[in-house]
């Protein structure tokens, strides 16, 4: 085993409309403009890793078209190993359209392409790809059964898995116990625990799955769990918010980044934090994810917020 981060998941296009606030259903809402920017959470925490410093190798797929090969080059242009991403010429490569309000909260609807061809067969396919990893980040923007594949095939390896379980979903024990770090936001644990207090709910899914949790609070920071760890609260940065897409990879990226620099599970939080909190001071997902060198400076230099 080396000290490779392997990222199994999703490569979007993202197209972001900035607007002064988001729409109600049924309203239309003049946008003040529109950019396009790579993004896709496999993606965005492939590079938030990178950027802080790990090897990456990302298994995800493409459509044989202009998006999917600007987005590989992307992707190596950050230092991404490419090698074993596929391509499907069935069909296009992910996107999303983002409304992104002043205030600096969004709307995402995904279009997964490509990224919902990605098959347990694509796994099987990539064992020596899987042998080189010392942990491995999945998300849910590619088939759930892709994602039990992958975590069953890091398993076997000893590969400490991190499972961000967004867009949320309902997920079997199956794929839960066997998953090292669990990296999710309030949404997604109310629905994956039911809508308790977080202690309550974050108390839940550590004895269920056995992992670490750690709750994304944004601005708040995080709250974290394990087995042998209780609930703590640790506080963010104090930032000035522009956009949000992409903050919760940040934080999965720079945590995983430190996880297998062998820190300890709070000073990987740490580093989460300081990368989220940098993220949402720029527009869009990948063009906003710090530098291993911003992420340690903000640790240093402006303390997290007192809780
Ligand atoms: O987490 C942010 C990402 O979610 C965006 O980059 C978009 O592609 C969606 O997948």
């Amino acid at each position: 085993m080396t000290n490779h981060i392997v990222v199994v998941g999703s490569i979007n296009i993202d197209h972001v409309v900035r607007l002064a606030r988001l729409p109600k259903p049924g309203e239309t809402i003049r946008g003040e403009n529109y950019q396009t920017f790579f993004g896709g959470k496999g993606a965005n925490q492939a590079i938030a890793a990178a950027r802080c410093g790990a090897p990456v190798m990302m298994l995800g797929n493409l459509g044989e078209d202009d998006a999917g090969r600007a987005a590989k080059k992307n992707l190596e242009v950050n230092g991404v190993d490419t090698y074993w991403i596929v391509n499907d010429p069935q069909t296009t490569t992910g996107m999303a359209m983002i409304l992104v309000e002043e205030a600096g909260q969004n709307m995402i609807a995904v279009v997964g392409g490509a990224n919902m061809r990605l098959s347990p067969q694509h796994i099987e396919e990539s064992a020596d790809l899987f042998r080189e990893a010392r942990l491995i980040i999945v998300q849910l923007e590619i088939p759930l059964e892709t994602v039990s594949a992958a975590v069953s095939f890091a398993r076997k390896t000893g590969a400490h898995v991190v499972l961000n379980p967004s867009p949320g979903q309902i997920l079997p024990d199956s794929v839960l116990t066997r998953v090292d770090s669990l990296v999710l936001n309030e949404t997604e644990l109310a629905l994956i625990e039911g809508d308790s207090s977080i202690e309550v709910s974050a108390g839940k899914l550590t004895q269920r799955s056995g992992a670490r949790v750690i709750v994304t609070l944004g601005g708040e920071g995080a709250a974290i769990c394990a087995p042998d760890h209780a609930l703590e609260y640790l506080p963010s940065h104090n930032v000035k918010v522009v956009d949000t897409v992409g903050a919760g990879d940040a934080f999965v990226g720079a945590y995983a980044a430190a996880v297998v620099e062998g820190k300890p599970f709070a000073e990987a939080v740490a580093w989460g934090n300081a990368a989220g909190a940098l993220a949402v001071t720029k527009m869009g997902a990948q063009s906003a994810l710090p530098l291993r060198d911003d992420v340690m400076h903000l640790i240093r230099e402006m303390p997290a917020k007192k809780g």
